[in-house]
């Protein structure tokens, strides 16, 4: 399958069937969020993996009810950390220079610009909206990663995150839910979606094209 196939062979699935994700199809998806690229490669988010049903089912009620969240395989919940400082830029930097067989001196200047760029965050909503627009990059590669492993996944932002961080205790962790993905496998007698033409805007309308002209 092509990458433009893959693309239109998805779908937000609102109803799955409960099969279950192979443990190595997951890693490939989790991975693939993983690479996603993130604003100074800071990747302020984690993502969180719900297996377990009963738990899912009561994160269901804070999810408007919506049946994927208790009928998929797997629930990731991608959360943005809460603190993003002057301490994770230099583990950034610790890791960065082991990963590339640097001196971390070599990347003193590397370190103040991101220094710079955290301090800049002046209140925590700043931060979180920051960090937030970097996990739908996570989410959205996520999906495209999913596609392509023909793995349905249903992303959610209809969910009360107030009440999902209580329920997992997530503040405690350094974290806030941002978005969710149901990953699975559709129900096509269920899903009322399920077969139906994809609605996008026209190209023409979709891209604006500046020729020089
Ligand atoms: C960030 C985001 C949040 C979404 N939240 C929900 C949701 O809470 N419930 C739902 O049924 N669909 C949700 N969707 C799915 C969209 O409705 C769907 O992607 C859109 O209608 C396009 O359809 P398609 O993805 O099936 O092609 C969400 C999609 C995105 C990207």
């Amino acid at each position: 399958m092509t990458p433009m196939e893959a693309l239109h062979w998805r779908y937000a699935a609102k109803r799955m069937n409960g099969r279950k994700v192979p443990q190595g199809t997951l890693d490939t998806i989790l991975d693939a969020a993983r690479l996603a690229p993130s604003s100074y490669g800071l990747q302020p988010y984690s993502v969180l993996v719900v297996k377990d049903p009963a738990l899912r089912e009561r994160i269901r009620h804070a999810a408007c009810d919506q049946p994927q969240v208790s009928e998929c395989s797997h629930l990731l919940i991608f959360a943005a950390w809460t603190e993003v400082d002057e301490r994770h830029v230099d583990e950034l930097i610790e890791l960065t220079a082991a990963a590339r067989g640097l001196d971390p001196v070599e990347l003193e200047g590397y370190r103040q610009s991101l220094h710079a760029a955290v301090a800049g965050f002046t209140t925590p909503e700043v931060r979180h909206h920051w960090a937030a627009r970097q996990a739908y990059i996570a989410l959205g590669t996520a999906l495209t990663a999913a596609a392509a492993e023909r793995i349905d996944a249903s992303p959610m932002e209809g969910f009360d995150p107030p009440a999902l961080d209580a329920l997992l205790g997530l503040e405690a962790q350094g974290l806030r839910s941002v978005v969710l993905l149901a990953l699975g496998y559709r129900d096509t007698m269920q899903d009322r979606l399920a077969g139906l033409a994809k609605v996008r805007w026209p190209r023409e309308r979709f891209v604006v094209e500046w020729d020089g002209a």
